[in-house]
């Protein structure tokens, strides 16, 4: 688990303080519930009407109500706010969860386009809120890449799994 962090911090340039400066303010008490359902349906609005198929078609199998949904109650919970995540889906375990997905650093670049402009689009999120939050997202976004090469590179090599397995945020 330090490992895939250190890892992630390798390849998106962030810190590990600074990926979870999100921990030193309570950015659900800051921005509030409809800031974040506003910033999520900013964000897959972009995602399912993006003219790259190839990014796309990752979503596929969901509907775009169904992952606003998802992303908002995580992001909520993560942020500071109430468990809205983790009583409907349990825990967010977010590298299995995306084991059925392509994520590779360009899926990640591509994830991480989004979520700026999205960002950008949602006037209640100020600066230093964006910051946090950004760094947050683009460190866990190689995280997740980290954790993708090392689950292939395990199965590669006829990885079995034990109770040492991969940890997950
Ligand atoms: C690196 C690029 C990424 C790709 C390609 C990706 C792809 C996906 C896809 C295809 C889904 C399914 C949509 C749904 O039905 O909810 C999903 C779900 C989700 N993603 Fe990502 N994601 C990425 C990064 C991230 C990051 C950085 C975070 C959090 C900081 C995140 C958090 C989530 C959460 C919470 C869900 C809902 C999981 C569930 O409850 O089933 N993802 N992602």
């Amino acid at each position: 688990m330090q490992w895939l962090h250190a890892q992630a911090s390798v390849n998106s340039g962030i810190k590990q303080e600074d990926a979870f400066s999100i921990d030193k303010v309570n950015l659900y008490e800051r921005l509030g519930f409809d800031t974040f359902v506003k910033l999520s349906t900013n964000f897959y609005t972009r995602v399912f009407e993006d003219d790259q198929t190839w990014f796309r078609t990752i979503f596929s199998n969901s509907t775009k109500e169904e992952a606003i949904r998802n992303q908002y109650e995580f992001c909520i919970q993560r942020m500071g706010g109430p468990p809205l995540y983790g009583q409907r889906r349990g825990h967010p375990s977010l590298i299995g969860r995306h084991s059925p997905y392509a994520v590779t650093k360009e899926a990640a670049g591509r994830w991480l386009y989004h979520m700026e402009a999205a960002l950008d689009d949602t006037h209640e999120i100020d600066s230093d809120s964006k910051n946090r939050l950004f760094n947050f997202f683009k460190h866990t976004a190689f995280f997740l890449v980290a954790g993708k090469e090392l689950t292939n590179n395990q199965r590669l090599v006829g990885y079995g799994g034990c109770k040492h397995r991969v940890g997950e945020v």
